[in-house]
């Protein structure tokens, strides 16, 4: 990885714009690292373990046991439309997985040696987030034909903290493009404030509105990148993306880096356990 030491310009845009694009950030080596040891976890996976899906349409699935205590652990999540109608997979398991998450940077060396290389502790600093913890990791593999869309959404709904001060670090592991689905984002759109918040509470999931205006989704605008880049998300810029017709995969890896000196609520869904702490570099 190239030394990421963000010049004042690229801070200035990235307040502008709510995120910040970085060509050539990972090497084409170890982006090639890390999409092999996906495929050996997903190789080792038994899917009779469990079945989840994920989708941010159906929020009732995401509140299975599986993923809401995956916030510790190296969990598979399968595309929403991997199965045929009979319960049988519609293509080969290893392209019907969604994403594997949510502590590969913990459990995982190879995940571990890429989220804490000096380059990526680097463009944490840069980005001002102090005493940093890194408190999520997903591998997303945005499959071939089947992979699904993720809606518009605030990354701060789902991981909040107070201060509202988290950065998303999506690392293209392939190329991105409009076809196989590139995130979206709305620039600027970080300054409008946080909607919503999905939270645990005593029933069960819900969402807190704060506002329930609809995005302005004819301001998206597609972020295509080439593999290796890394596109740096504030955690209250809109951003989406589209589902994966297309025959090639959009494999990414995502980490998503929260201050420790801010407070982490125990009803965001992602908890870990008392003896596994979430850790900095
Ligand atoms: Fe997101």
């Amino acid at each position: 990885m190239k030394p990421a030491k963000l010049t004042s310009a690229q801070l200035a845009q990235y307040e502008d714009d709510g995120f910040l694009v970085l060509e050539n950030f990972a090497s084409d080596q170890a982006c090639d690292a890390l999409r092999a040891r996906a495929n050996e976890l997903v190789r080792g996976f038994d899917p009779a373990d469990v079945f989840s899906v994920f989708s941010t349409h159906e929020q009732n699935r995401l509140t299975d046991e599986y993923f809401l205590t995956s916030g510790d652990k190296i969990r598979f999540f399968f595309e929403e439309d991997a199965f045929l109608p009979d319960g049988t997979l519609r293509q080969a398991r290893e392209r019907s997985i969604n994403k594997i998450g949510h502590a590969l940077h913990d459990l995982d060396p190879e995940f571990n040696k890429f989220s804490r290389a000096e380059q990526v502790r680097q463009l944490v600093d840069d980005l001002g987030i102090r005493d940093p913890l890194l408190i999520q990791s997903m591998y997303i593999f945005k499959q071939p034909h089947i992979g699904g869309e993720v809606i518009c959404h605030q990354d701060t709904t789902f991981l909040y903290t107070d201060p509202q001060k988290i950065a998303g670090l999506w690392f293209a592991l392939e190329d991105a493009t409009i076809d196989n689905g590139c995130l979206w984002a709305i620039p600027g759109g970080h300054r409008s404030g946080l909607k919503s918040r999905w939270l645990r509470s005593d029933t069960g999931m819900k969402f807190d509105v704060f506002d329930p205006t609809p995005w302005p989704e004819d301001k998206l605008l597609p972020l295509e990148v080439k593999k290796g880049s890394v596109i740096v998300l504030n955690g209250l810029l809109p951003h989406k993306s589209l589902a994966n017709r297309s025959a090639k995969s959009r494999h990414a890896y995502t980490l998503h880096v929260i201050s420790g000196s801010g407070e982490y609520p125990g009803t965001n869904w992602l908890q870990r356990s008392p003896d596994m702490p979430a850790r900095g570099f």
